[in-house]
């Protein structure tokens, strides 16, 4: 059975629904994606379009965008079954927490039908309360998953909120691309730095599905185990979002030890 093979490399954030957010747009779009996965050894796939989590709280519009999402999906799925057999491709969402108070009981919005749910803030600022969601969400039985954290816009360098958010139960994934500086210095040293503390849960590549776009899986692994981090590629990458498919906890992941040489800090200068 392909879900359980201890083998493959899963990705659980990317947008490759055709037309219903801003990644990939076509059909073709999303078979270029999945054929860059598979290129890159990835075998199982939940995608994750983006919604807001406002729109729950108007039944009809929401209803419409997500019977938007439903007919996209089904297509994607069709699509992919047919041309990549070997691929186990499932649906997501990534929820952007644009309300205090989501209501996130629709299992279209959990992580290919887990108690998962992957989550953003607005604009990559943290609004105050981030905390107090992610424990009232585990309250009610789900496992929330803050995506990028790396990314958000003056987060503390001492990672105390981090530390925070893992405390009332919510869980961390980091784009592959932070580690290689896509998104700047201060993203791929808040994601290294997140690494060294152990905060990490998943790696994912974020992708968004348009032709000029590059996955970074490969690069983002490159860069990790020339810092030492083999170990843990394999915890991020396999073992833990695997154990999403089954609707498991992920294990820890431990500490990423070891200092950078200097030809690490130039190859980051140089990808940059
Ligand atoms: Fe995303």
């Amino acid at each position: 059975m392909r879900t359980d093979d201890p083998l493959s490399i899963c990705d659980v954030h990317s947008h490759l629904v055709p037309g219903v957010d801003d990644g990939a747009r076509t059909i073709e779009d999303t078979l270029d994606g999945v054929k860059l996965m598979t290129q890159a050894g990835i075998r199982k796939i939940i995608t994750t379009p983006h919604v807001d989590a406002s729109l729950v709280r108007n039944p009809e519009r929401y209803a419409e965008h997500m019977d938007r999402v439903d007919r996209a999906w089904s297509d994607a799925e069709r699509a992919v079954a047919e041309k990549f057999p070997e691929v186990d491709f499932r649906c997501g969402h990534e929820v952007m927490l644009d309300i205090p108070d989501p209501d996130l009981e629709d299992e279209r919005l959990h992580l290919g039908g887990s108690s998962f749910v992957l989550l953003e803030w607005p604009r990559l600022q943290l609004p105050p309360g981030t905390v107090g969601v992610l424990s009232r969400l585990r309250r009610v039985g789900i496992r929330p998953i803050v995506a990028h954290p790396e990314r958000y816009v003056g987060f503390d360098r001492d990672l105390e909120l981090a530390k925070e958010w893992r405390r009332v139960g919510a869980y961390l994934q980091v784009n592959y691309g932070s580690l290689i500086g896509r998104y700047g210095p201060e993203a791929r040293r808040l994601a290294v730095r997140l690494l060294r503390r152990g905060l990490v849960d998943y790696l994912a590549t974020d992708f968004h599905g348009r032709p000029h776009l590059k996955l970074l899986y490969r690069e983002g692994v490159e860069m990790l185990s020339e810092l030492g981090g083999d170990e843990q590629i394999s915890l991020l990458s396999i073992t833990n979002p695997q154990r999403i498919f089954r609707d498991e906890e992920p294990v820890p992941v431990p500490l990423l030890l070891g200092e950078r040489t200097l030809w690490v800090r130039l190859r980051g200068l140089l990808k940059r």
